[in-house]
């Protein structure tokens, strides 16, 4: 695969943070690299949509056979069982992982989304004295990969301060769909991972932060993660908090809203909110959606999205599938206003722009405005009705708290710099 000069080497240092809570010895960040690759461009919006139709059936199926085991009947037909998310090749965010001792090091796609970890779809994994080899075979397939391989358990090695032993991880026999990368480090909800062994297949796998936490390497049960925005003249990483969150990251204060009881976004890191576009204009009544750092655009139902065309004057640009306005139409766009958990996060005018210096990176024209709001692809009332992508998160400070079952957002120093 190409990959264009915004490839980001990972320093070999880690943050020591100033934490909010006060264990500073255990609050750690791993920092994290922004990759935007040539190879995905055509299907760049569709992938997004894909990972979203993926992610509502996913959800669905957990939802069904939790009601059957609840009822006492059979669970139903596993289907697509397996199925995670498509992971978006345009656009990923990558952290750099050990596993083993002495350790080889993986790039990692960060994923909300997922909650399997694994290794080995390009690096190839070394065994050495902290592997061990469980019994089962694991099997995950994507709307656009798969990979599957055998489970072992081995030393993951985060930072030099957050090393987790007898971490479950897959190791890839065979993988399609991952070019560039080794795997994914899923950090979303445990039971995710259910139906992902054979044959254990009615086993969870404890994700790295449940483990940081119950080694007790990590005081909260939470993961933090930090995204700037970025064009082709800034390096910018982005920060992954355990245990924690990193008050250098963020301004004011976190609003924390509770996992949203809606199916199926309520199977992931699934919230409640509200969105207007300008100071009147409602493009999308309250309702269930998802935060993901695997999607990344923000997609909102169709019917938001019409009303926000009408809102801007944006029309679908052939060549990108993004949204797109002239010049003059961006000159009056307004704020999109999100309500989540009782307060409005105002994503700016220049926040809803694509960086125009890398226009050529997604197959557009150098003076276009192309948006990164796009639709999800079905009517609101899926139960899914929104996912706030990596060009939210880039301006939004986010918290994946398990313990509390809940999500927390804040601004940021980037929320309306005018980066695009
Ligand atoms: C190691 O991890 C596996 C799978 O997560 C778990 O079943 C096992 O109990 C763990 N062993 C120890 C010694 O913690
Ligand atoms: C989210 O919205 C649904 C549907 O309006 C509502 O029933 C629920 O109470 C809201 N809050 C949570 C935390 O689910
Ligand atoms: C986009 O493609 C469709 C179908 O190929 C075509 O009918 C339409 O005119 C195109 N729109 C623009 C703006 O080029």
């Amino acid at each position: 695969m190409r990959v264009f000069a915004l490839v980001l080497i990972i320093p070999a240092v880690f943050a020591l943070t100033t934490p909010v809570v006060r264990v500073t010895d255990s609050l750690i960040s791993v920092p994290f690299a922004k990759r935007i690759s040539a190879g995905g461009i055509k299907s760049f919006v569709e992938a997004d949509r894909a990972r979203a139709r993926s992610l509502v059936k996913i959800g669905k199926r957990k939802a069904a056979v939790r009601a059957a085991k609840a009822a006492g009947l059979p669970v139903p037909d596993a289907g697509a069982a397996s199925s995670v998310p498509v992971t978006n090749e345009l656009v990923s965010y990558i952290a750099s992982v050990g596993v083993g001792s002495p350790a080889t090091q993986f790039d990692l796609i960060v994923d909300t989304g997922s909650s399997n970890t694994w290794v080995g779809a390009t690096t190839k994994f070394t065994k050495t004295s902290t592997t061990v080899q469980t019994a089962n075979r694991v099997s995950v397939t994507y709307g656009s990969g798969s990979f599957s391989g055998t489970e072992f358990t081995d030393r993951v090695t985060l930072s030099s301060a957050l090393v987790i032993n007898n971490q479950s991880i897959g190791v890839a026999s065979r993988s399609t769909g991952f070019t560039g990368v080794d795997g994914i480090i899923g950090i979303g909800p445990v039971d995710l991972t259910l139906d992902t062994l054979s044959p254990a297949t009615n086993t969870e796998i404890p994700t790295v932060t449940d483990n940081l936490f119950s080694q007790g390497t990590i005081p909260s049960h939470l993961v933090a993660v930090s995204f700037e925005p970025t064009n082709s003249e800034t390096i910018t990483n982005g920060e992954l908090t355990f245990g924690g969150t990193d008050s250098s990251k963020f301004t004011g204060s976190i609003t924390f809203t509770p996992i949203t009881g809606t199916s199926p976004a309520s199977e992931f890191w699934g919230i409640n909110q509200s969105v207007r576009y300008g100071t009147s204009t409602n493009i999308l009544s309250s309702t269930a959606g998802i935060v993901d750092t695997g999607t990344t655009l923000i997609l909102l139902a169709s019917n938001a999205i019409t009303a926000y065309q009408k809102a801007n004057g944006a029309v679908l640009d052939n060549t990108t599938g993004l949204l797109r306005l002239t010049t003059a139409q961006f000159a009056n766009l307004q704020s999109l206003f999100f309500t989540i958990g009782g307060t409005t996060f105002e994503l700016t005018a220049n926040a809803q722009a694509w960086p125009r210096n890398l226009n050529a990176d997604i197959g557009g024209t150098a003076n276009n405005v192309y948006l990164i709001v796009g639709s999800i692809g079905t009517p609101s009332g899926e139960g899914l009705d929104f996912i706030n992508g990596q060009t939210f998160l880039e301006r939004f400070y986010s918290v994946f708290d398990t313990a509390n079952k809940r999500v927390g957002l804040a601004t940021t120093p980037f929320t309306t710099a005018t980066t695009n």
